[in-house]
């Protein structure tokens, strides 16, 4: 167990309103990759450039949706691990508390927690790429049938232009072509998300940042603008990150390890 430093479970238990930042690191125990740590980081096998961007996606769609449908496997066969199983319990245990996500998994919802906010979208809410026929803007989450991909199928380790090539679904509207239902590098982020992520941020007491490198903008704005505004900021991450310097306390641990002791001081 992690002994708290006594201020951080003091601010969790007088806390009225917590947002929980949560970024890869909250699924990696749950056996799904993240971004950049070394080795078992996704980009470290694939060059993101060559991955998630609109130009990678219209260069060569079925790469694209290919490597979306092996990662909606991968979470599929995951289960939320005991960092989001504590998430989903702050949320009960303490009612203003505002889930802000850059995960696109849906590992917060099969916790429970109630309505997480995806700042980077979902792999289950696909879009239709849109046609005349069907604007863009119109967020159709195609029901797209599920491909039988091998989660574990080696597009993962082997070259991914060998192997897990997939023709993105027509949209069951107008026909177009089913594109992901994430931020793309290069893309604006849902409004509305980002809008709900930053009043949450500015009017809460304490954020929790939790398995999240904060280099990705604006995302990894939250935790400063939480900071701004006179919250406490703690940080879950078993390795330092550029968002140190704007915590009142780093603890070195993994989610699964910390979040569980962290909600138990807010229980008190
Ligand atoms: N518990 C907590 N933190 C962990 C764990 C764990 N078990 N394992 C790894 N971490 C930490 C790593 O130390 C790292 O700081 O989680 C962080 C993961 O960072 P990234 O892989 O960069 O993921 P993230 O910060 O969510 O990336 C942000 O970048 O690629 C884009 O859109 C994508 O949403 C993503 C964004």
């Amino acid at each position: 167990r992690i002994e708290l430093p006594s201020g951080v479970a003091d601010a969790l238990a007088a806390a009225t309103r917590v947002v929980v930042f949560t970024g890869a690191g909250m699924s990696a125990e749950s056996g799904v990759p993240t971004f950049r740590d070394d080795l078992t980081g996704l980009w470290a096998r694939f060059d993101a450039e060559q991955l998630a961007t609109p130009e990678a996606y219209r260069a060569d769609p079925d790469l694209v949706w290919g490597w979306y449908e092996w990662r909606r496997a991968r979470v599929r066969r995951a289960a939320p691990n005991a960092g989001h199983l504590a998430v989903a319990e702050l949320e009960t245990l303490v009612p203003g508390t505002t889930v802000v996500t850059q995960n696109v998994d849906d590992l917060h919802e099969r916790a429970g927690s109630r309505a997480p906010v995806h700042l980077h979208g979902s792999l289950f809410a696909p879009r239709c790429t849109g046609t005349a026929a069907h604007p863009a803007d119109v967020p159709d989450a195609a029901d797209v049938p599920d491909a039988d991909v091998v989660p574990d199928a080696d597009v993962a380790d082997g070259d991914p232009a060998a192997g897990g090539r997939i023709p993105p679904p027509a949209c069951t509207r107008c026909g177009a072509p089913v594109r992901p239902g994430v931020v793309w590098f290069g893309e604006a982020l849902p409004r509305a998300a980002l809008t709900t992520a930053i009043e949450a941020a500015t009017t809460c007491d304490v954020l929790l940042t939790v398995g999240t490198s904060g280099v990705v903008y604006p995302a990894a704005e939250i935790p400063r603008v939480a900071m701004l505004h006179g919250a406490t900021v703690i940080q879950v991450n078993p390795d330092p990150t550029p968002l140190d310097p704007v915590c009142a306390a780093n603890l070195r641990g993994t989610a699964a390890q910390v979040l569980p002791t962290l909600v138990a001081a807010a229980r008190r």
